[in-house]
């Protein structure tokens, strides 16, 4: 009999920064869940991959005099790092710079041209740079700001191709509403309100304001917009459009796609347009959990951020605690669609707790004794109790649950039902007081029967938490003395798989206990550490010169109210850049020679990533004129220039060219 496919998908990674314990959950979670439909004997593909092109990445590559495939290479050499030392199991990895996807993307564009859902047109809206995304202003948030990230957005206008979305709205209403796509559900109402009901836009597909992305094959100064080149990955790394794989009837339309709810919107409306427009089955369900958050210091959660310095590193924590323990920990906490606050406390004790005390101690107690009693290998001979028929029913029943819940991508859920039972199995140790029945040669059976049992509640969790534990549960295996076919799928809903003369191993343990103040103390100081250095980097010598990507620049708070007085303090000064170079050994810092109408100064400014000195020279600038100077890498400062932060990076301050050197601003 042939094996049932199965289609698991994680999202497609930007490649613009190291990836943190956020970026973890869903390649774990998909993970799991890929392992689990193996298990059941399926043919499973599980994909995952980077998203490589766009505007950002081109910034970030020049800011480091990279080319952008020289840039994303080295960051997608960690991502894989991540993902093999996180024992990521996935069948495929796609990069949407593999020249099969570039030649899917172009046919895919092209066929939707041709088949009149892509006209060229031209866009003026409101732009957020660091999304790359148009919006309308009904779409915009009560600030004005873009509704994805909240940061401000800026008129633009520009030639672009469109893909028409209404054609398909009502079916993607009845997608939301009325299939189980979506999960959980309970998103699609907000959906449907914010997007459909009020009319679906079309669609901006490309861009002609950057180059690093695919060209439209048949009008080369665009690009490819991102969303369609990067939803698309999900059928190319099939083989859909191109040569390079042959899978795509065998596995598409997708089972399950994985995303974070910030991406479920495109997934949830534009994939299915796309789809439709293709006249491509749809994906069976999107599943769409929330984010991994950090405690703020008001007690507020915020995102994991790395210009906050809150990232959590998942090499430092898989080093410190194995790294089944923390693919167990991020699963556990998190139920799908809502967030998940990051803490340290919280994991520790849930180490402990669960890990160390529940399952490990469950494994080493039935280990110990039956080594201690029987010499490792029971005796047959069997006494049995009423109270066993209900701890079995529990052992054997549990294989139903986890397949539902694993069917519903519930993993929280799976993961609690089986700690019901490794609990249970805890409990049952306490009600049959196996030490006592030590004592007494006349109940040796019923010591037998006791630990029997218990192995065989071992055997079955820890087959079943092998998926989410994939390094561990073999040595679980190894100490109980199951061989790999007694814990194959069939036999987990069985009871007395194992030989009645088992003999088991007694092994190292498998979650060690953890000092809590301890650990807890010295994560803390970890974190404190990166926070103080995320700090330190914005308030530097070189405070101009932000190397945090646009995607991750906050909107500054306005700072505490002033006097006129107080601003009267500040001197600002029209000046003219009489000559401008780089600052030697810093790629940030320019030196700037300025005629301030005051017999000249000389001033240093963080903007060498953002200027070349060519870009100045000429230019009338605002200076703050009686500022303390100040040495930045051994070179002197009189004042500072004024320029703005903003979402693409800094912009110096320019005043007309006619107004005279020295002139008071106010
Ligand atoms: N490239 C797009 C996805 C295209 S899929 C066709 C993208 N990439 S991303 O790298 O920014 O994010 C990838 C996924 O990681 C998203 O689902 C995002 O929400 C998720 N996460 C990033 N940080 C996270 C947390 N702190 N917690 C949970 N998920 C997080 O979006």
């Amino acid at each position: 009999m042939s094996k049932k496919p199965f289609y698991i998908t994680t999202p497609i990674y930007y490649p613009s920064g190291e990836p943190h314990i956020g970026h973890c959950y869903t390649t774990v979670a998909c993970d799991s869940i890929a392992r689990y439909k193996r298990m059941q004997g399926n043919d499973v593909m599980f994909l995952t991959g980077t998203d490589e092109h766009g505007l950002k990445i081109e910034q970030k590559a020049e800011a480091q005099g990279l080319s952008p495939k020289e840039y994303v290479d080295g960051i997608v050499a960690i991502f894989k790092k991540l993902w093999k030392y996180m024992n990521i199991s996935y069948d495929r990895y796609i990069r949407t710079t593999d020249d099969y996807h570039v030649e899917s993307v172009q046919k895919i564009f092209k066929e939707l041209y041709d088949r009149g859902y892509i006209y060229k047109g031209e866009y003026s809206g409101k732009y957020c740079t660091p999304c790359e995304s148009f919006w309308t202003d009904s779409q915009l948030d009560e600030n004005g700001c873009c509704p994805e990230c909240h940061r401000p957005v800026k008129f633009a206008k520009e030639e672009a191709y469109f893909f028409k979305m209404s054609p398909f709205a009502d079916r993607i209403e009845k997608l939301l509403l009325e299939t189980d796509y979506l999960r959980p559900k309970t998103r699609a109402v907000e959906l449907v309100n914010n997007f459909i009901k009020p009319g679906l836009e079309d669609l901006c597909v490309s861009r002609t304001t950057f180059k690093w992305g695919v060209p439209v094959s048949f009008d080369d100064k665009h690009v490819v917009y991102v969303w369609i080149d990067a939803l698309s990955n999900y059928i190319t790394a099939l083989g859909y459009m191109n040569s390079a794989h042959s899978d795509f009837e065998k596995y598409w339309p997708a089972d399950v796609h994985m995303v974070a709810k910030d991406i479920m919107r495109f997934h949830a409306i534009i994939w299915p347009a796309m789809l439709m427009a293709l006249e491509l089955p749809l994906p069976h369900h999107l599943a769409v959990h929330g984010w991994i958050t950090m405690q703020g210091k008001g007690g507020e959660s915020e995102k994991m951020s790395k210009s906050l310095g809150n990232v959590v590193d998942p090499f430092m924590l898989g080093e410190r605690y194995g790294v089944d323990t923390i693919r167990y920990h991020i699963l556990r906490e998190m139920a799908l669609g809502a967030d998940s606050a990051f803490s340290n406390e919280i994991m520790i004790n849930r180490i402990n707790s669960d890990l160390a005390n529940g399952f490990g101690n469950l494994v080493s107690r039935t280990v110990a004794m039956a080594d201690k009693y029987f010499g490792g290998t029971l005796p047959a001979d069997r006494e049995g109790d009423a109270l066993d028929e209900e701890f079995k029913a529990k052992v054997t029943g549990l294989l139903a649950e986890v397949d539902k819940y694993i069917d519903e991508t519930k993993l929280k859920q799976a993961l609690e039902a089986i700690f019901e039972v490794v609990s249970r199995a805890n409990k049952y140790i306490d009600e049959t007081e196996p030490w006592k029945l030590g004592k007494d040669e006349t109940k040796k059976a019923r010591l037998a029967t006791v630990l029997y049992n218990l192995l065989e509640a071992i055997r079955v969790t820890s087959a079943l938490l092998a998926p989410f534990m994939p390094t561990t549960m073999p040595k679980v295996w190894e100490q109980i003395g199951a061989a790999a076919t007694d814990v194959e799928y069939g036999k987990l809903d069985k009871f007395g798989v194992l030989p009645e003369n088992v003999t088991v191993h007694k092994g190292e343990i498998l979650f060690p206990r953890i000092d809590v103040d301890k650990e807890i103390e010295e994560l803390n100081a970890i974190l404190l550490k990166n926070m103080e250095a995320a700090k330190a980097k914005l308030s530097s010598e070189e405070k101009g010169e932000k190397t945090e990507t646009a995607e991750e620049a906050e909107i500054p708070e306005l700072a505490p109210e002033i006097t006129i007085d107080d601003f009267a303090k500040v001197e600002i000064r029209a000046a003219k850049v009489l000559s401008a170079e780089r600052v030697k050994k810093s790629d940030k810092l320019l030196c700037l020679q300025l005629d301030d109408g005051m017999g000249g100064r000389q001033v240093v400014s963080g903007i060498a990533q953002y200027y070349a000195p060519e870009d100045l020279v000429g230019k009338t600038i605002q200076l703050i004129a009686n500022l303390k100077p100040v040495k930045l890498r051994g070179v002197e400062s009189n004042g500072m220039i004024c320029a703005a932060d903003t979402p693409s990076g800094i912009r110096v301050v320019f005043l007309d060219d006619d107004i005279p050197a020295g002139s008071k601003i106010r």
